[in-house]
């Protein structure tokens, strides 16, 4: 197949397009390079198409839109701290920029995958967050809130182009880690702690540690997105894509020492002195995999400890 990636000299993208072109397709790649590079293609770089440029540019998402048979829509501003920094480009680039890919593709007619955010279900505090369930989100006077708030709209726009007969699917992303992961990115909580530890430095926690997360391997990602992307079952739906087995911050601070061996010590600081005043933070963030599983098939098949050395003998290479 002729697959087109939006995002795909990413973190998550560019493991996509590994796992693509191992696959045999025929991969195109559109990326601005904004957090990407072409480093995280350079594996596959010979035998991928990289155009360097903006979904936001309609013309160039047509064209490569017309040639393609799938698309894969994961270009978007990510990372709580670029979207607290440049809350407006952010906004434009995850709302208008996911209309114009849909809208080309509703045009071609081509199957297209969105990729969404667990940010989606906001501060609630119902555990595990299932798919259909009700969003919760703070004051539009709060920056962080706009990228759940674009990423709400990419999915309503894919759904209602869905019951238009376009053929699509949404997956929502839960903290994925894994080779590549960017410190200014989503991973960051795992990078910045990888980095920390190796560097001796002291591991720093925001709060007090004692808010949970699910950290989901890149393999996995990768796995329910391409499942979520082709099979029929998929189409006009919603699925979490993560793990969910639950870790406190300073519990992974722990484990991340231990995976390097490191002797940093582990201290806290303010969310206030990282982000800003009026910063929220939500708790708690378990995924519902039951309709992934029963749907999909989709079981995530790495667990933490495994993923974080496989993670660190990627960060190893990288920075010798
Ligand atoms: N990593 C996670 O845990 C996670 C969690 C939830 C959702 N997501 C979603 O997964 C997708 C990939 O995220 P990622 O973690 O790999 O982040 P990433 O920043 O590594 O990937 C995003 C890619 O999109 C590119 N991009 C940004 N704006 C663009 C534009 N206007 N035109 C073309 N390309 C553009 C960037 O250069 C980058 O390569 C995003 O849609 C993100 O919202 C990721």
């Amino acid at each position: 197949m002729r697959v087109l990636v939006t995002g795909g000299a990413g973190y998550i993208g560019s493991n996509l397009v590994d796992r693509l072109v191992r696959d045999g397709h025929d991969v195109a790649v559109l990326d601005d390079l904004s957090t990407g590079s072409e480093q995280n293609l350079r594996d596959v770089r010979p035998r991928i198409e990289l155009v360097v440029g903006t979904i936001l540019d309609e013309p160039t998402v047509r064209g490569m839109v017309k040639d393609a048979d799938l698309v894969y829509h994961l270009a978007a501003a990510v990372g709580v701290m670029n979207i607290v920094r440049e809350p407006l480009q952010s906004i434009i680039t995850n709302a208008r920029g996911t209309e114009i890919v849909l809208d080309s593709c509703a045009s071609a007619g081509t199957r297209v995958l969105v990729a969404s955010t667990s940010e989606i279900y906001g501060k609630t505090t119902k555990m595990p967050m299932s798919e259909d369930d009700d969003r919760v989100l703070g004051s539009t006077t709060v920056s962080r809130w706009s990228y759940s708030t674009a990423k709400a709209l990419d999915e309503h726009l894919a759904l209602e182009h869905s019951r238009n007969g376009l053929p699509v699917s949404i997956v929502r992303y839960f903290n994925s880690y894994g080779p590549r992961i960017d410190e200014r990115g989503y991973g960051s909580v795992v990078a910045n702690f990888l980095r920390q530890a190796l560097a001796g430095e002291p591991i720093t926690l925001h709060g007090d540690g004692s808010q949970t997360r699910c950290f989901t391997f890149v393999d996995d990602t990768v796995e329910g997105t391409v499942r979520a992307a082709t099979m029929d079952a998929a189409l006009g739906s919603v699925f979490n894509v993560g793990n969910d087995s639950e870790i406190t911050v300073a519990e992974l601070a722990a484990l991340v020492k231990r995976v390097t061996g490191s002797d940093s010590n582990v201290v806290s600081v303010s969310y206030e002195s990282r982000y800003g005043a009026r910063f929220e933070d939500t708790r708690r963030r378990v995924p519902d995999l039951t309709r992934a599983a029963s749907v999909l098939g989709y079981r995530p098949s790495v667990a933490l400890e495994d993923g974080l050395r496989r993670t660190l003998e990627w960060w190893r290479q990288e920075h010798r």
